[in-house]
């Protein structure tokens, strides 16, 4: 019944999976980033020296744990699930009462440094929060999605939104009306609301409903105490908390970002949490950075592309929405091409907000092999026709070679579109790749000449042999024009050195020639390729 399950339930399907393991010796909270960073499973740490709450760490940290995750054999299977519960999505459900709030500490009760919450990067500004859903009310829907708390004070926090996503823009708008902005952030949910408020819908989409297509249920909430915001039942910890409108000033980070590099020091409001309700034994959900965000990120990616593509009309085959892009600034795409799609095909890609750098190719080309993908960007380019640039465009401000700004100013940047589909008026000739002959009888490993053909071959031709098979090669290639393999072909009881010489024959009475495509054909014929002489 995935349909009902928890974050309990989640971590049950991991670990029958093997892809979670127990640590039941006691660990320091400055070690567990370092310990998952080198573990190839997900770490649930039982006992956290001088916290009474277990911390589980590295749930989305490879592809195979988010299809488990997500009920889906393969990973590649989460973008036809999360489009279907784009396109289906289910309201939530109220709930009254919810584990959640077995325990719930309110106004002066409310201390942060009760959580686990433990050191990540080397160079981090402090404890950070980093696995919350966060909720907040935008009209009469529910806005969701991910931001990281730096720990400031018992009930304070600060939090990133330094990019220009949905809630960064409610909580401008408060800002400027000088109101508080109510949210509630989830610690310790399942991954359908994970990826749900990880993906990046438009603003007045709400993503629990989205969280709710997933699951093919509706997702169940219950209303926090002291704000009018719900809060994903049944999670492991709630906090209840307003963001102030105290502008975009105070500094948050460092941190380690998506992007595998430290992020510097941003601009952001201050959070004041007004109640923490748990579970009586919680367990506290510690993500790991980079590689829990790019694997939950890249489907979104590919949901995004798909639906902007999807409208453009390009016919797409493959899409690669790479790791090396940090899983959200690079996309290779292959398309099935009709003529000038290629570049409409980038212009939808580059439409999509963070995706930065597009290519788009053939669909004989491999998207998930950069030596292909290379190579068809070197055969069949021309920078100043297929590449183009278009500059002031949405940017993420996490994107390191971007401009500094000043505190509050989002930047803009560049985009670039490099078409690698075969040129439209090039003849596809050009793109005919090398094929080797007899591939269908000479195999490496069980290749065994027949004795008598090796016998035969063996004699050297004489003059008058090597005559009559020139004549009779004429007379072939006077019918029609052939490759040179195809002639060999024809003439296949013939040792190969008789053919050679017969044709070296035909070259010393001037009788050989080309036609257009490279084929044998007698000199002067009709056949014959005119090539203008020097
Ligand atoms: C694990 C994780 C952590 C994230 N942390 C942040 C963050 O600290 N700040 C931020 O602006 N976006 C962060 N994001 C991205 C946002 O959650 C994501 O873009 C989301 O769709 C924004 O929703 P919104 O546009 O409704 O505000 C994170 C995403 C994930 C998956």
């Amino acid at each position: 019944m995935h349909e009902r399950e928890t974050f309990r339930d989640l971590l049950e399907r991991l670990r029958a999976a093997g892809e979670l393991e127990d640590i039941r010796d006691p660990v320091d909270g400055r070690h567990i980033a370092t310990l998952v960073d080198q573990a190839d499973k997900a770490l649930l740490f039982h006992k956290v020296v001088g916290y009474g709450i277990p911390v589980v760490s590295g749930l989305i940290r490879s592809s195979k744990r988010v299809a488990i995750g997500l009920g889906v054999e393969r990973y590649a299977d989460i973008e036809e699930k999360l489009t279907c519960a784009i396109m289906n999505p289910i309201p939530p459900v109220y709930v009254e009462t919810s584990a959640t709030r077995e325990v719930t500490r309110i106004g002066d009760d409310v201390d942060l440094f009760d959580l686990p919450v433990p050191m990540s990067s080397v160079l981090d500004g402090g404890p950070m929060i980093t696995a919350g859903v966060t909720i907040v009310r935008d009209g009469d829907g529910l806005n969701a999605g991910i931001y990281r708390f730096l720990l400031k004070e018992r009930n304070l926090t600060g939090i990133d939104i330094v990019t220009p996503n949905n809630l960064r823009a409610l909580a401008q708008r408060a800002y400027e009306a000088g109101k508080p902005l109510p949210i509630s952030i989830s610690i310790g949910t399942h991954m359908y609301e994970f990826m749900a408020a990880g993906y990046r819908a438009p603003m007045g989409v709400d993503e629990i409903c989205i969280a709710g297509g997933l699951r093919g249920a509706p997702v169940p909430l219950s209303m926090c105490e002291t704000i009018d915001v719900p809060h994903i039942a049944d999670a492991e910890i709630v906090l209840e908390a307003e963001i102030l409108p105290t502008g975009w000033m105070w500094p948050e980070g460092r941190f380690g970002e998506f992007t595998r590099l430290m992020g510097g020091l941003h601009w952001n409001p201050l959070v004041r949490i007004k109640a923490i309700s748990h579970r009586r034994d919680p367990i506290y959900y510690a993500l790991h950075m980079p590689w829990e965000v790019t694997w939950l990120m890249i489907p979104t990616r590919w949901s995004q592309l798909r639906g902007a593509l999807r409208a453009a009309g390009v016919q797409v085959k493959d899409m690669n929405v790479t790791l090396g892009g940090a899983g959200s600034w690079h996309v290779v795409l292959s398309i099935r091409k009709q003529s000038g799609e290629g570049k409409n095909a980038l212009m939808a890609a580059l439409s999509v907000g963070d995706i930065k750098h597009a290519v788009v190719v053939d669909e004989d080309i491999d998207v998930y092999n950069g030596l292909d993908v290379e190579w068809a960007i070197a055969t069949r380019v021309q920078a100043d026709r297929d590449v183009f640039v278009i500059s002031g465009a949405r940017a993420k401000p996490l994107d390191p070679s971007l401009p500094v700004m000043p505190a509050g100013v989002v930047p803009t940047g560049a985009k670039v579109g490099i078409d690698a589909t075969i040129p439209e008026g090039i003849p596809r000739e050009r793109y005919e790749r090398i094929a080797y002959a007899y591939s269908d009888v000479a195999r490496y490993g069980s290749y065994k000449l027949d004795p008598k053909a090796a016998e035969a071959g063996e004699r050297k031709p004489t003059g008058a042999e090597v005559a009559a098979l020139a004549a009779r090669i004429l007379t072939l290639i006077g019918e029609k024009p052939l490759y040179y393999t195809q002639v060999i072909e024809a003439f296949s009881e013939m040792p190969l050195q008789a053919i050679a010489r017969a044709f070296g024959k035909l070259h010393v009475d001037e009788k050989l020639w080309q036609d257009a495509e490279g084929r044998m054909c007698v000199r002067g014929s009709k056949f014959a390729a005119a090539v203008p002489r020097r």
